[in-house]
């Protein structure tokens, strides 16, 4: 299949959940509180997003398979977009478009600021996601991009807290994110034995 239609069908997947919502918003079969469910259903899939981009480099490294290394930087632009529409319901539908109020509940609330955090690290990832920005960085675009790793941390942590009752979900998340983090450790001690700036991207 040729590369350009293969990552406009990765894009229709991908667009998917976000059109789910919109059409259950219309139907009004979001609940008792839209604005709750918009802000639960775009965090939720920023964050699985986030863990499926981290999910592809192992993913490769089991299986052989190349597909997986051809969708990451997709599924991370498409985190990114999922945290950015969560922050848009949180300003405009939460906070009425009050800045004060919304600069508040962030600085008030330190669940609400580490997910501020999360995706102020996730802005420069997206912002040179693309191919200039791969060729002018050179190694140090694979070091940048290494900041999804804390602001994952962070969009877990900020789940965990943000949850009202049950926090069996965030604790699979974070087993989840545990184990793929710890999967890539062997990795970095063999890049930390060798002379550095000799990292390619994958
Ligand atoms: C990578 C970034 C982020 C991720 C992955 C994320 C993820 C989530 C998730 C999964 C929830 C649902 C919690 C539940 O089930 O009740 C949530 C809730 C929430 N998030 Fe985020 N978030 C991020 C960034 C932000 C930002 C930037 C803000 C605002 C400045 C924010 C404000 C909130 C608020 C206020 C709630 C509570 C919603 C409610 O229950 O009414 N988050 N977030």
């Amino acid at each position: 299949m040729p590369a350009s239609l293969w990552r406009i069908g990765v894009w229709g997947l991908l667009i998917l959940p976000a059109l789910w919502t919109i059409i259950g918003l219309q139907r009004g079969s979001l609940g008792p509180d839209p604005v709750e469910a918009l802000m639960i259903a775009s965090g939720i899939w920023a964050l699985r997003l986030l863990l499926l981009t981290l999910a592809m480099t192992p993913l490769q490294g089991l299986s052989g398979w190349v597909w997986p290394l051809t969708i990451r930087r997709q599924l991370g632009l498409a985190a990114f977009f999922y945290a950015l529409g969560h922050l848009l319901v949180f300003a405009v539908f939460d906070q009425n478009l009050d800045p004060a109020a919304a600069w508040r509940e962030i600085v008030e609330h330190k669940a609400v600021w580490l997910g501020m955090l999360a995706l102020a690290l996730l802005l420069p990832l997206a912002i040179t996601s693309t191919r200039g920005w791969i060729r002018r960085l050179g190694p140090n675009w694979k070091r940048l991009h290494r900041l999804i790793y804390p602001a994952a941390i962070l969009a877990a942590i900020h789940f965990g807290f943000q949850v009202k009752a049950d926090l069996r979900e965030p604790l699979i998340y974070g087993a989840i994110l545990t184990v793929l983090l710890v999967v890539r450790l062997p990795r970095g001690w063999q890049r930390g034995s060798r002379t550095p700036g000799h990292t390619t991207i994958s």
